[in-house]
């Protein structure tokens, strides 16, 4: 299948984003085109090496693209300060210098410590993200967000820096735990529920074929994604004000993730989330019961859950909210739904529709 590249518009900062069904053969020739660097740093977590580090080996040899491989345990508790330490000295005892760049070969979590590490080694040397979840693929790879959890917190440390390039491998989804896939499902539907109604009905529409990961369907699915991303971050690539949007879902989602001891899928905490909100908006006299129930349909539809779960102290889950109060400014910032496609980012919440949602 044919490749497709959009662009993310950011002045000299700009740069492509290639999508398609087995691209991943092309990636070693993708680069040698681009010319960003003379030697390569691939980082990637231990699952994701085993399963395509090869295959990256291989295209990058055969192109004449001088890479060696480093790697760490697969998890969210990888994403921590140590983990940037050890890969800087590693990188530094084989003699990596500003000449070189990195590749983050895998889904969020190596692509917010390389594209870390990238923006603080040597004081900064350039990467290309290759994202192999689909969370990664529509989100985390696009838009220069870089960064580590703290013991008190998720990205605390971090930097914005946007990448080279970003190359999509649509096959590589077929590898990944179902729970991923439809994790990365509930950030798919945020973007039809917030920014795009006719793309929220289409998610409706192509539901079979996309869960059977036809590429005719995921390869359009994921450039939309893309599309969005960019077109907010192009406005907004520092978060000032309507890259908020991208938050839809996730400020109460957040707390249901925190309060699970971030054992709940982060996607389904957004899902869960992005109902709440839309419950919100309907208590609040902002949006009619029909948004909310269209999106729970949806979210339903592709075996997200809805509720929060009941044995989630709700305490500790207001207790997490205020936690984000405090990061942004005093007041809690929700991105509401007004209508299919449409949200008002405020915070002027009515405090008792907030307890009635999380009761
Ligand atoms: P992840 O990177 O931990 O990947 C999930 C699991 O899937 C891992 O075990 C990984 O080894 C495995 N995996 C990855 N690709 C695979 C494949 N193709 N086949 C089989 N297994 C595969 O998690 P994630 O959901 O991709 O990312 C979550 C992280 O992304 C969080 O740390 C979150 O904070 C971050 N994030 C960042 C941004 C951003 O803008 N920078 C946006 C959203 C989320
Ligand atoms: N994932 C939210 C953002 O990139 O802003």
């Amino acid at each position: 299948m044919e490749q497709q590249t959009i662009e993310v518009g950011l002045g000299e900062r700009s740069y492509p984003i290639t999508i398609g069904a087995g691209i991943f053969r092309q990636i070693g020739e993708m680069l040698k085109t681009a010319g960003i660097a003379q030697r390569y740093g691939i980082i990637s977590d231990d699952r994701v090496a085993a399963l395509y580090g090869d295959l990256l080996s291989a295209t990058l040899e055969k192109s004449r693209v001088r890479a060696e491989l480093f790697t760490f345990p697969p998890g969210e508790e990888s994403k921590c300060l140590q983990t940037v330490e050890e890969l800087a000295g590693r990188l530094a005892v084989a003699g990596f210098d500003r000449a070189s760049a990195l590749i983050a070969l895998g889904g969020g979590v190596v692509g917010d410590i390389t594209g870390f590490l990238a923006s603080v080694y040597m004081r900064g040397i350039p990467f290309v993200q290759i994202p192999t979840t689909l969370l990664a693929q529509v989100d985390s790879s696009v838009g220069g967000k870089t960064g580590v959890d703290l013991p008190q917190g998720k990205n605390l440390i971090g930097t914005f820096y946007q990448p080279r390039a970003v190359y999509i491998d649509t096959d590589v989804l077929q590898t990944l735990p179902k729970d991923e896939f439809l994790g990365g499902m509930a950030e798919v539907i945020k973007y039809g529920a917030s920014m795009d109604a006719d793309f929220f009905h289409w998610l409706r529409q192509q539901h079979d074929a996309i869960v059977a990961l036809d590429p005719a369907v995921i390869v359009p699915m994921i450039r939309r994604c893309c599309e969005m991303k960019a077109a907010v971050v192009e406005q907004d690539e520092q978060e000032s004000g309507l890259r908020r949007i991208l938050n839809f879902g996730h400020t109460i989602g957040h707390a249901v993730e925190a309060v699970s001891g971030y054992e709940l899928n982060h996607g389904f905490a957004v899902a869960i989330g992005m109902q709440a909100v839309a419950e919100l908006a309907v208590r609040s006299g902002r949006a009619s019961s029909a948004v909310a129930e269209e999106i729970g349909a949806l979210l339903h539809l592709y075996g997200l859950p809805l509720e929060i779960p009941a044995q989630y102290d709700r305490v500790s889950l207001r207790r997490f909210m205020r936690t984000d109060k405090k990061a942004s400014g005093g007041r809690l910032v929700f991105v509401l739904p007004v209508a299919l496609g449409t949200v008002d980012i405020t915070d002027q919440i009515d405090e008792t529709a907030l307890d009635a949602v999380l009761a």
